[in-house]
C-alpha cells in the first residue's frame, strides 16, 4: 500500500515537472511576442486583420491557426505603443503578413530586418521611417496622422530596368523581402555565378546531411554577399 502511495506521489511530481518544462518551453517559443506587454486589441489594424483571417491572439502576435509550437505561423504582429528605440531581430516572424511598428520612438530601422519576410504586405510606421526597402519596394506608400503605411510588397525580380537582368545567366531570380532578391542556380548549374555545369562532387563524398550544409554555406555566401542587394 505505502509503496503505491510513493509511486503515485512519484508520477504526480514528474506530471508537473512536465508541465512547467512545458509552459516554459511554450512561453519562450515566440519570445517577440511578449516583447512588450499587453496584447493585440480587437479594434487596431491587427486585430482586425486577425479575426478576419480566424487567427488567435497571443500577447502582441497574431497566429495562423495550425499546430501550435510551428514558429512559422506568426501572421500578425503589433508592436505598436511599445517604446521600442531600436528593432534588430524579428526572424521568429518572419512568415509575417502585417506589421504595426506605430507610436515608438525609433530613429531608424535597417532593412536587413525584413530580409526573407516574403509574405510582408502591410506595415505601419513612425511617419519619419522609410519603408524598408525604400519607396520602390511597395505598391503604394501613404503618410497620414503620424503614421506611415506600406502596402503591397513588390517583387524585385519583376522590375523594369537594372534589377531584372541583374542575376547571371543559369540562375533563377526569387523575392527575398522588401528591395531584396536572390538568385540561385538554375537545376545542373553551380559555382560562383552559375558558370560552372554538372553535379557538386561533395554530394557524394560527405552523404546528404553535410552536403546540404556545404551547399547553403555555399548559396548563402554567394547570393546573399553578392547578389542580394538593397535598392
Ligand atoms: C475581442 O474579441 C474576442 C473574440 O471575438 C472577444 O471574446 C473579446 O471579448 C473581445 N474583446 C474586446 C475588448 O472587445
Ligand atoms: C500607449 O501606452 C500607454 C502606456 O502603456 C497608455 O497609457 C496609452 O494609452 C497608450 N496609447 C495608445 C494610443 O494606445
Ligand atoms: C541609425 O542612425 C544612427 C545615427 O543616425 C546611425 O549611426 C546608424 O548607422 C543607423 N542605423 C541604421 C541601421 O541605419
Ligand atoms: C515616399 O513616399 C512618400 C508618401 O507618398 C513621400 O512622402 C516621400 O517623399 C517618398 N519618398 C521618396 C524618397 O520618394
Ligand atoms: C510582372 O509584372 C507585371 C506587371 O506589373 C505582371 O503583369 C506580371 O504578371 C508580373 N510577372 C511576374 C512573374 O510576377
Amino acid at each position: 500500500m505505502k509503496t503505491v502511495c510513493c509511486w503515485q506521489g512519484l508520477v504526480t511530481l514528474i506530471f508537473i515537472i512536465n508541465i512547467c518544462f512545458n509552459a516554459s518551453t511554450r512561453l519562450t517559443e515566440h519570445q517577440v511576442c511578449s516583447l512588450c506587454g499587453g496584447s493585440v486589441l480587437n479594434e487596431t489594424v491587427v486585430g482586425r486583420f486577425c479575426s478576419s483571417s480566424a487567427g488567435w491572439i497571443d500577447g502582441r502576435c497574431c497566429l495562423r491557426n495550425v499546430k501550435t509550437g510551428d514558429p512559422k505561423n506568426i501572421i500578425g504582429l503589433d508592436l505598436s505603443n511599445c517604446s521600442l528605440t531600436h528593432v534588430d531581430n524579428l526572424q521568429e516572424a518572419s512568415s509575417v503578413f502585417m506589421i504595426d511598428l506605430s507610436r515608438n520612438p525609433l530613429i531608424n530601422i535597417s532593412d536587413e530586418v525584413f530580409q526573407g519576410f516574403l509574405d510582408l504586405n502591410y506595415m505601419i510606421l513612425p511617419e519619419d521611417i522609410v519603408c524598408p526597402g525604400g519607396n520602390t519596394s511597395w505598391q503604394k506608400v501613404e503618410v497620414s496622422q503620424g503614421d506611415r503605411v506600406c502596402r503591397g510588397q513588390k517583387n524585385m525580380c519583376n522590375q523594369t530596368g537594372w534589377l531584372s537582368t541583374n542575376c547571371p545567366e543559369n540562375s533563377l531570380c526569387a523575392p527575398y523581402g522588401p528591395g531584396f532578391y536572390e538568385c540561385s542556380c538554375a537545376e545542373n548549374f553551380r559555382g560562383y555565378k552559375c558558370l560552372r555545369q554538372g553535379e557538386f562532387p561533395a554530394l557524394r563524398v560527405f552523404g546528404p546531411l553535410a552536403a546540404s550544409t556545404v551547399v547553403m554555406s555555399l548559396l548563402l555566401w554567394a547570393t546573399q554577399r553578392r547578389k542580394a542587394k538593397s535598392i
